[in-house]
């Protein structure tokens, strides 16, 4: 089958690989959809070469999974294939416990957009327990992640406040009722929880922007730069967490990261969260979106066509 892989020099090309194996609990999914995201960049950039690229999915089960678990053949679903990427791609094989079918009135594009950012973003939410009046910073609140972590907090009822990089990023975020929107140098802190989705210099700032007895949720690393801890920091924030999240982390226990993907296509179907699709294109066009994703040149998220 035809997939895109990694190369050498940072990007993706064509290649023939072989239908991907499954174990017991995973199905083979035709692809239609999948989404350019961070996450792709730094699979391009840091995998080995010839590695699998893409990690939303959306398409229709071809084979349903040996041991009865997940949606069945000819169901159109969405889901998320891991770190192990794969989804750019004629057909991939994704676990039960990470796929789930979706309504007709969600488009191929919008659901592309939802399981790797919205179980990120969630996943960071969570780390900051009951959210109702609690005071939240998202860092990188213009990017797929922070657009979505920005409106589920919202939902939960905390007072969310988007950190951006530039004017541009406050106007993009002007669509939100009630977020306050703030620049590195005038952002207030103390919040009761934060979700990086920056890195470098941005976590080192945001370290001293948490409450006592906040949480740090450190999800990303965009930024090229290594964080420091800012002096005295521990003295100074007296039982604040700085906890590491993935969005892998416990999907696959009792069936959590089968309920978050229906919650995110539900939200999304009622149009109560926006991933912000901004574009579509054929996956021919992958290495140039790439490059401008790279470049800080894609506002919103662009959904990749898979045929
Ligand atoms: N831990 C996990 O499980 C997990 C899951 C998914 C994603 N992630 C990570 O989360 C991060 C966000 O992902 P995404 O898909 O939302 O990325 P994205 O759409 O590319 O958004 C990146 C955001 O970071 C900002 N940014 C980029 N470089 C920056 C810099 N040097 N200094 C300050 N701000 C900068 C961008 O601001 P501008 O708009 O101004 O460029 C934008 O708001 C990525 O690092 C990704 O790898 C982690």
């Amino acid at each position: 089958m035809r997939a895109l892989i990694t190369t050498k020099d940072g990007s993706v090309e064509f290649a023939e690989v072989p239908e991907p194996r499954r174990t017991s609990s995973e199905l083979l999914v035709q692809v239609s959809a999948s989404t350019v995201a961070r996450g792709d960049l730094n699979t391009a950039r840091l995998s080995p070469p010839g590695s699998p690229v893409g990690l939303d999915v959306v398409g229709t089960v071809v084979v349903p999974a040996a041991d009865g678990s997940g949606p069945e053949e000819g169901a159109r679903v969405m889901g998320y294939t891991g770190a192990r990427a794969g989804g750019w791609a004629e057909q991939v094989a994704l676990d039960s416990s990470l796929v789930v079918p979706i309504p007709d009135a969600l488009t191929d594009d919008v659901a592309a957009a939802l399981p790797n950012s919205g179980l990120a973003a969630l996943a960071g939410l969570e780390a900051g327990g009951f959210l109702l009046d609690r005071r939240v910073l998202v860092t990188g609140a213009t990017g797929g992640v922070g657009r979505l972590a920005v409106q589920l907090a919202q939902l939960a009822g905390a007072e969310v406040t988007g950190l951006v990089s530039s004017p541009q990023g406050r106007d993009r975020l002007r669509v939100f009722d009630w977020l306050t929107t703030a620049s590195a140098d005038d952002v207030a802190g103390p919040f009761d929880l934060v979700v990086d989705l920056v890195g470098g210099d941005v976590l080192s700032q945001a370290m001293s922007l948490v409450a006592e007895d906040g949480v740090l949720a450190s999800l990303a690393q965009t930024a090229p730069e290594t964080a420091s801890v800012p002096f005295f920091w521990f003295a100074m924030h007296p039982g604040a967490k700085l906890v590491s999240v993935n969005n892998t982390m416990g999907q696959r226990e009792a069936g959590r990261g089968v309920r978050r993907l229906e919650l995110l296509a539900r939200l999304a179907q009622t149009g109560r969260i926006d991933p912000h699709v901004t574009g579509a294109a054929s996956w021919e066009e992958a290495p140039d979106l790439l490059a401008a994703l790279g470049a800080r040149e894609l506002d919103g998220r662009t959904a990749l066509r898979i045929s």
